[in-house]
């Protein structure tokens, strides 16, 4: 009987913590992110980040977004090329965001990215 109600429980208690991740990510993207980025709606300030969870793994998104000079700096020469082909605008560092956030970020970007995965 018990064992029964553990998967149930399970489940929704995953799901709850799902959709508040996505939710953290959403309200942390309007908070600090969307003045520069859209997703899915063009070029800001910065790129649109339509896809790019998919363009570079979580690890190196974590790097970039903690501190993208770090990396441009570090001689990656895509990192540098980017930052050139966008008027050689610094993206501010965000050392204050936990990789929890930015994952939970990530996430945000990955749900509204829909189905297609913008190349550029
Ligand atoms: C003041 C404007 C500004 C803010 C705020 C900002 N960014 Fe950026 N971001 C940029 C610019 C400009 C670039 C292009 C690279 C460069 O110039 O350094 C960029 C590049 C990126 C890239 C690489 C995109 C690609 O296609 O390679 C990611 C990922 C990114 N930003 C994520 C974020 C996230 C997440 C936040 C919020 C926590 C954020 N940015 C906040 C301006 C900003």
């Amino acid at each position: 009987m018990k064992t029964k109600l553990i998967i149930p429980i399970t489940v929704s208690l995953f799901s709850l913590f799902f959709s508040a991740k996505a939710q953290d990510g959403k309200s942390i993207f309007a908070a600090k992110c969307a003045a520069c980025h859209s997703i899915g709606n063009g070029r800001l300030v910065g790129p649109d980040l339509k896809g790019v969870h998919s363009k570079y793994n979580s690890t190196y998104l974590v790097k970039w977004i903690k501190s993208s000079q770090s990396v441009i700096n570090s001689g990656d020469a895509k990192a540098k090329a980017l930052f050139l082909e966008y008027n050689s605008i610094v993206m501010p560092d965000f050392l204050d965001l936990k990789d929890a956030d930015i994952k939970a970020i990530v996430s945000y970007i990955k749900t509204q990215s829909g189905g297609t995965v913008a190349t550029k």
